[in-house]
């Protein structure tokens, strides 16, 4: 059994892997920045636990850090080391999309995902530091934004493309360490980051026929990420190391 923490795992990508790899028999730990919704995230991954196997594995925990809060984050650090966990993979998941034509520039969104996409994954990790295995799994959620121009995400995609910018120096440095980093580049799945996002149920209609005429002919759901985070964070990935994973359906070909 390992033991995983994913961080922004109260809904979407993060949630659906939390629930994927618990079921494999894992040790989940998840955050969340609000804990009302943390709540409703620990009870749909513990409260129904069937069968027996699910009932072998550890209770998922939840653990409230806004990772833009520097403070949280090391009180996060210090209760995990206070609880004597050692994480055997970290999947950094937690983001925002915040849309924003260029002609409206604001330094408070392009602040506003610097801090959230860049800043937070990074901190975090120095943080978590102390509370890694040897050997341990670094996963960077990113998305195809990194590579793939889309209009509007001038800020979002400076983010992502900066995260996988930090992947190789991190590689590099934190070998020694026994950890090793790759990215995962979510194509366009649907969850709540589009509403949060602003996108009414209209847009999201229309965004989800739209994706009909794409090779994959729908919409990417959250499980489609789970095969492909539970490779690099827990699976036989153990000589992969930066890697961008492109689970896309095809979009960007
Ligand atoms: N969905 C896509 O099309 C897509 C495509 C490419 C990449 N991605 C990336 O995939 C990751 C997961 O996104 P998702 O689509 O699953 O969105 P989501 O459903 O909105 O989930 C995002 C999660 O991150 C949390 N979060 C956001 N900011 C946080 C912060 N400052 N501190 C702690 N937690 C925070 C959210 O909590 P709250 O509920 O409190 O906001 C939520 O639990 C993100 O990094 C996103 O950029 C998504």
């Amino acid at each position: 059994m390992k033991t995983i923490l994913i961080t922004g795992a109260t809904s979407g990508i993060g949630l659906a892997a939390a629930q994927h790899i618990r079921q494999q028999g894992h040790r989940v730990l998840i955050t969340g920045r609000r804990p009302e919704r943390l709540e409703v995230a620990l009870t749909a991954l513990n409260g129904t636990d069937q069968d027996h196997k699910q009932q072998d594995t550890p209770a998922a925990r939840g653990y409230c850090c806004d990772q833009t809060d520097v403070t949280a984050i090391t009180q996060l650090s210090e209760l995990l080391l206070a609880e004597r966990y050692q994480l055997d993979a970290l999947i950094l998941n937690a983001g925002i999309f915040l849309p924003q034509a260029f002609e409206s520039f604001t330094t408070t969104n392009l602040q506003q995902q610097l801090n959230s996409n860049l800043l937070g994954p990074l901190q975090t990790l120095y943080e978590l530091l102390p509370v890694l295995n040897n050997p341990a799994s670094v996963v960077l959620v990113s998305s195809i934004v990194a590579d793939k121009a889309f209009a509007n995400c001038t800020a979002y995609a400076a983010s992502k493309a900066a995260l996988e910018g930090a992947m190789g120096p991190l590689n590099l440095e934190l070998a020694s360490r026994g950890i090793r980093v790759n990215c995962l580049r979510p194509g366009i799945t649907l969850t709540e980051i589009q509403s949060k996002a602003g996108m009414n149920e209209e847009a999201l209609a229309q965004l989800t026929e739209n994706m009909k005429s794409t090779l994959a002919g729908r919409i990417l759901q959250p499980d489609d990420m789970v095969a492909a985070l539970e490779y690099l964070a827990l699976g036989g990935s153990s000589a992969v190391r930066g890697l961008k994973l492109q689970v896309d359906g095809g979009y960007c070909l």
